[in-house]
């Protein structure tokens, strides 16, 4: 992905993982980007501030009320200079101050003063990350719209082990990049279907799955990063509709299958990431079926019936349009992901391995495969489904070159 050179505020609270800060900010000069720094107090005691401003190039600047800095960007100055602000490492506290809208320092009066969008990397210990408390932070500041990148798992510095870590500086300059944007798929429409459907019983009960949309919705909101015109088909889903997509809600398979048919002719790409019933029940029933009338009997039997295969009949008119599957496989991954694209002649399979804890349905990770019809087989090891989503449409936007409209 391609960008012109932008102007971006690294702004480092107090952590340990400050000492990678360095890495993300050459990691995002090779790219051609403006990089400056603003520190916490603590953070100065992590990172030497001399350390970021021989490598930005710039003064490195910590305090509101610095005499020494007048005429320098003030605060506002730097909130208004920045494309982009990433926080990393983010801790607790800052997650806190930014959640309350407390400005009592230079970096916290920046992220407040902004409009530029924020990439924040939490990095703290696992209880001090699993804590309510910073769990309904960062619920109040993705319902604002602030991105995150990470943390991940593993052994962390304070010597407990889980989730906490700072996401690799490689990840952040990565996620930066995109929430910078490109165009490389503008002129696209891309269709995305997500979530789970759910086939009514009766007035009250249905059969659906657990899927909860993620995986999709990170495709959307990646593609329309990328230019792309994006129409969501949701299903069964409680997440908030990514900035800049289109978003049409269904329930059922059959539902689903309509809409999806109906924006077919104005879809130039379509990936099917949700998670739709194979059956339904042949009757629904109008009323709560009373536990009563079933007292007398000795359960209940309900006659399913096959739903229609919506990507088989998308594959079957595709043109030159590009068609992206997915599978979710339990076991034999490969094996049964390499029948599968056979079967609903695809130009794309994405299966995931739905057996781990840390993939497929409602995590925030995913591990899938790549897989084409001549049997090509990429692997993305664990990765946030934001990044498995740039990586199936880096694919996408190599297919298109391939095979033009
Ligand atoms: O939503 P999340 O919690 O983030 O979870 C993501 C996910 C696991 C749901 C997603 O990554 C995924 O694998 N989606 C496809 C799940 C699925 O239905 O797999 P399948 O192997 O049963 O179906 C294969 C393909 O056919 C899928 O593209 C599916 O959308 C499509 N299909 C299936 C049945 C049907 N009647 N019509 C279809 O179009």
């Amino acid at each position: 992905m391609t960008t012109e050179p932008r102007r971006i505020l690294l702004a480092v609270t107090g952590g340990i993982a400050a000492y990678k800060v360095p890495e993300i900010v050459r990691d995002l000069q090779r790219d051609g980007h403006e990089v400056r720094c603003a520190m916490t107090r603590s953070a100065a005691r992590f990172v030497a501030p001399l350390s970021l401003q021989v490598l930005t190039g710039a003064t490195v600047r910590q305090d509101l009320f610095d005499p020494s800095e007048e005429g320098e960007i003030d605060h506002i100055r730097l909130a208004d200079w920045a494309d982009l602000i990433i926080v990393a490492p983010a801790t607790a506290h800052i997650l806190g101050r930014m959640s309350h809208g407390l400005a009592d320092d230079l970096v916290s009066s920046v992220l407040l003063a902004t409009r530029a969008p924020i990439l924040v990397a939490p990095a703290m210990n696992v209880n001090m990350w699993h804590h309510p408390a910073t769990q309904a932070n960062l619920d109040v500041l993705r319902e604002r719209g602030i991105h995150f990148v990470g943390p991940g798992v593993g052994e962390l510095a304070c010597g407990w082990e889980g989730e906490g870590r700072m996401a690799d500086p490689e990840e952040i300059a990565a996620q930066a990049r995109r929430l910078l944007g490109s165009d490389s798929l503008a002129g696209e429409t891309v269709l995305i279907t997500a979530g789970g459907t759910a086939e009514p019983i009766d007035a009250v009960r249905s059969i659906t799955n657990r899927s909860s949309g993620k995986m999709g919705f990170a495709l959307a909101e990646e593609a329309a990063h990328r230019g792309a015109r994006v129409c969501l088909v949701a299903g069964v889903t409680a997440l908030p509709t990514p900035a800049g997509v289109e978003r049409v809600d269904v329930e059922t398979a059959m539902e689903m299958r309509e809409v999806v048919l109906a924006q077919l002719d104005s879809a130039s790409i379509v990936i099917k990431a949700a998670a739709v019933a194979d059956f339904r029940p042949e009757v629904r029933e109008e009323q709560k079926i009373k536990k009563a009338s079933l007292e007398s009997q000795d359960g209940i039997t309900l006659r399913l019936v096959t739903n229609p295969d919506i990507l088989a009949e998308v594959c079957a008119q595709k043109g030159d349009r590009l068609v992206v599957g997915f599978a979710a496989e339990s076991e034999d991954v490969v094996q049964s992901a390499l029948r599968k694209i056979k079967q609903k002649g695809c130009d794309l399979l994405v299966a995931n391995d739905i057996s781990r804890a840390d993939a497929g349905f409602n995590v925030d990770t995913n591990s899938v495969y790549l897989i084409t019809p001549d049997g090509e087989i990429e692997e993305i090891p664990l990765s946030s489904k934001r990044e498995v989503a740039a990586q199936v449409l880096d694919r996408v936007e190599k297919l298109r070159n391939e095979k033009p409209r």
